[in-house]
């Protein structure tokens, strides 16, 4: 028979469980699970058509909501398009899925302020996303006049509480590529939110210690971030590792050590700015692996295991919690969700790669070993 053992931790609902039994006995091994409250995903690229199909029921097996991505082509910049969108997501879903996806609008120099009176009036539109024109995967259509054209649009955001979620990049050709994160908060975001302080803005898979400090530095409740797995895991040396690593590149790409570590002390030290988002972005292996590679990076399967992973080697897992399933909810004002997750330390291993109609997406640490399997408790 199987004893099992629970251990409180400083979080209530957060507990190890260490399972003894003759399996154990032989092997002098304990087996430890945590159980917290289901994560939902901030920041999540779910495309369209076979690609879609291919990865909603991956996120939807871990995630109890997702913030989606509008950068489609083309881009979701208007209610009814993000409808549309919404509706073809429910369909690639299992029929047993709960997984709710809220939709945001791309925002452009033309988009009208009624359109957000027309989003908020939704119900499935949760944010507005600046993509300044060129940034990143199918920016073309983004913002080159914040300060002018857009100031009506983040005017009305502001009287209906609605969130700008920022890709936080300049893009000037002349600016280092590596230095695009710090001169935006420099030149657009400070300035802001200096002239807006009532709006609500999260800064989107932040890289750098200086985005660290900025947030650190707002308001809280009003300037948040969000926080993918391969910033805090990986240094931009893992682009060069043996040889160019395409599946590494996403964008803003990879920094120094220094950077990585800064973003890692954030999200461990319980602050309630910082919140799961996982950027996972899927393009097909030939469009990675090519002469002009994509960015992007598909993590959906991998991340809730890296995400503990990294609160494990931080001494931090009674933190893991409230940065994957509290702080997010709280800062959209939305509710926490009510489902458990168990997180299993067993090793497992991750697919090589995920065939769909059109080709394979590899994952993030494709055919490596991790542990912490997650497993939706029933
Ligand atoms: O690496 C990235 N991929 N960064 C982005 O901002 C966009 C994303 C995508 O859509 O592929
Ligand atoms: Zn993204």
């Amino acid at each position: 028979m199987i004893k099992s053992l629970t251990i409180p931790c400083k979080a209530s609902s957060f507990y190890f469980k260490k399972v003894e039994g003759p399996h154990a006995l032989r092997s002098r091994k304990v087996r430890m699970e945590l159980t917290i409250t289901q994560p939902d995903d901030w920041h999540l690229h779910l495309r369209d058509g076979v690609l879609l199909e291919a990865v909603a029921p991956n996120s939807a097996r871990h995630f109890k909501r997702a913030i989606v991505m509008p950068n489609l082509k083309p881009p979701i910049t208007t209610t009814a398009a993000a409808v549309a969108y919404q509706e073809s997501i429910l369909k690639a879903l299992p029929a047993d899925s709960d997984f709710t996806p809220l939709m945001t609008l791309y925002l452009t120099d033309t988009t009208s302020p009624n359109e957000i009176k027309l989003a908020r009036k939704s119900g499935i539109v949760f944010a507005v996303k600046l993509y300044p024109a060129g940034a990143t995967t199918n920016s073309q259509d983004g913002v080159t006049d914040l300060f002018g054209k857009c100031l009506p649009v983040l005017e009305e955001m502001v009287q209906h509480n609605m969130p700008l979620l920022v890709h936080g990049e300049v893009t000037d050709p002349e600016v280092d590529v590596f230095d695009r994160e710090k001169v935006f908060i420099n030149t657009i975001l400070r300035p802001l939110v200096e002239k807006l302080p009532q709006l609500k803005v999260v800064m989107e898979h932040i890289t750098t210690l200086d985005a660290v400090r900025f947030v650190e530095s707002c308001t809280e409740g009003y300037i948040a971030a969000t926080v993918t797995p391969q910033h805090l895991l990986l240094n931009r040396n893992a682009l060069f590792q043996g040889g160019l690593q395409p599946h590494n590149y996403c964008l803003p790409v990879l920094k120094r050590e220094i950077h990585r570590q800064a973003i890692v002390s954030a999200v461990t030290s319980g602050s309630k700015r910082f919140f799961l988002g996982t950027d996972s972005a899927p393009h097909e292996r030939q469009r990675k692996e090519c002469p002009c590679g994509c960015a992007g990076i598909y993590n959906a399967p991998v991340a809730l295991s890296l995400y503990t992973k990294v609160f494990e080697e931080a001494n931090a897992l009674d933190k893991l919690e409230a940065f994957t399933s509290f702080n997010g909810p709280d800062f959209y004002g939305l509710p926490r969700n009510k489902s458990k997750i168990k997180l299993i330390k067993t090793p497992w291993k991750v697919p090589e790669s995920y065939a769909f109609a059109s080709g394979e997406i590899i994952p993030m640490f494709a055919g490596q070993t991790l542990e912490w399997l997650p497993s939706i408790v029933a």
